[in-house]
C-alpha cells in the first residue's frame, strides 16, 4: 500500500507528481494555513507531510500523527517544527538549504542598499508627484561602498552575502560559533570577531543565524546600544532573532540609523510603530522569493519526503540521528 502524504498548502504544480509516483497525496491546494486542530485531523493517518514555515508542527500535533515518518519543510528554517519532539518520535525532518542561498543573499543586499539609499522613500516621493527639480541634498542617504559590513552567522547565506560585499569594496567582519575552513575566510577577505566588536565596528549588521533557543533575541537593547548611531540593521533571517520592541525603541530614539527587515516576530503582523517609521524598509518575508528557486525548494522537499518513505536517504535531514 502506498504511503499517505499531506501537502499542507499550495505548492508549485510539479511538486505533486513527484509525490504521486510513490504516495497517495492529500493536497490542500490553497494559501490558507491549517490551524493546529485541522492539521492534526489531516495528519491522523499520514506517513509524511510536505509543509511550509507557516505550519505549526508542535509536539501535540506530532503526538496526534502516530504514523508520521517524515516532515519535509519547504524552507531552510525549521523553527515552526518541534524538531526535538520529532526526533523523539523518530520522525525525520528535512529542509531545503543550498538552492535559496544566492537568492536570499541577493535580497539581503537589495534591502541593505534600499535602506541606505532610501529607495522606497524616494520612490514614494516621486509617485506622490513631489519631485520638482534636482536638488543637491534631495533624499541623500548613506554610503555603502567602502563601509564595514558585520555578518552575524557565517553559514551558506552569510558567506554569500560576504561575496557580494567584496564587490562593493566593503570590509567584512563576521561572527559565528565555529570558524569556517581558513580558505573560506581568506577567500572572502572576512575577519572573524566577537559579536560585541562586530556591533561596535559595523556600518551594516546583517543577521544570518537560524532561530533557535540560543539565538532568541540575540539582538536586544544591549546589542542595539553597542551599534553606531549611523549603522543599519538588516534582518533576512527570522524575526525572533531580534527583540522587536527594543529595535523599535532604538529606531525611534535614533540609537541606530535604520533597519531593513524581511522577517518579523509574529508574521504577518508588522508592528504599527515600524510602519510609521521612515527609516525602515519592510518586506513580507520574500528572501527566497524567486520563481525558479521556490519551485526547486518544492521539488527538493517532495523528493526528500519520498526518499524517507521509500527507505532511501534524504539529501537534507535536519535530524540525521533518526536515519
Ligand atoms: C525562508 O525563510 C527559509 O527559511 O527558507
Amino acid at each position: 500500500m502506498k504511503p499517505r502524504v499531506l501537502v499542507t498548502r499550495h505548492v508549485y504544480p510539479a511538486t505533486i507528481p513527484i509525490l504521486q509516483e510513490h504516495c497517495v497525496v492529500d493536497y490542500q491546494d490553497s494559501h490558507e494555513v491549517l490551524d493546529e486542530a485541522r492539521l492534526q485531523k489531516r495528519l491522523q493517518h499520514a506517513h509524511g507531510v510536505v509543509c511550509q514555515l507557516t505550519d505549526p508542527l508542535h509536539a501535540a500535533t506530532l503526538a496526534a500523527a502516530p504514523q508520521l515518518r517524515v516532515i519535509s519543510q519547504i524552507a531552510v528554517g525549521v523553527d515552526n517544527i518541534d524538531v526535538a519532539a520529532a526526533t523523539a518520535r523518530r520522525i525525520v525532518v528535512t529542509n531545503t538549504p543550498g538552492v535559496l542561498t544566492e537568492a536570499t543573499a541577493d535580497l539581503t543586499f537589495a534591502l541593505l542598499l534600499a535602506v541606505a539609499r532610501r529607495l522606497p522613500e524616494a520612490e514614494r516621493f516621486l509617485r506622490a508627484g513631489l519631485w520638482r527639480r534636482w536638488e543637491v541634498d534631495l533624499l541623500c542617504g548613506a554610503d555603502v561602498h567602502g563601509r564595514t559590513l558585520g555578518i552575524v552567522g557565517f553559514g551558506r547565506i552569510g558567506q554569500a552575502v560576504a561575496r557580494r560585499a567584496r564587490g562593493f569594496g566593503m570590509r567584512v567582519l563576521y561572527c559565528n560559533r565555529s570558524a569556517p575552513p581558513a580558505d573560506v575566510e581568506t577567500g572572502l577577505g572576512a575577519l572573524r570577531v566577537p559579536l560585541d566588536l562586530l556591533l561596535r565596528e559595523s556600518d551594516f549588521v546583517s543577521l544570518h543565524v537560524p532561530s533557535t533557543a540560543d539565538t532568541h533575541h540575540l539582538i536586544g537593547v544591549e546589542q542595539l546600544c553597542a551599534m553606531k548611531r549611523s549603522a543599519f540593521l538588516i534582518n533576512t533571517a527570522r524575526g525572533a532573532v531580534v527583540d522587536e520592541r527594543a529595535l523599535i525603541a532604538a529606531l525611534e530614539e535614533g540609537l541606530i540609523a535604520g533597519a531593513g527587515l524581511d522577517v518579523f516576530a509574529a508574521e504577518p503582523q508588522v508592528p504599527a510603530e515600524l510602519l510609521a517609521l521612515p527609516n525602515v524598509v519592510l518586506l513580507p518575508h520574500v528572501g527566497s522569493a524567486v520563481t525558479s528557486v521556490r519551485s526547486l525548494m518544492c521539488a527538493l522537499a517532495a523528493r526528500d519526503c519520498v526518499a524517507v518513505l521509500t527507505g532511501e536517504r534524504p539529501h537534507h535531514a535536519v535530524n540525521p540521528e533518526v536515519l
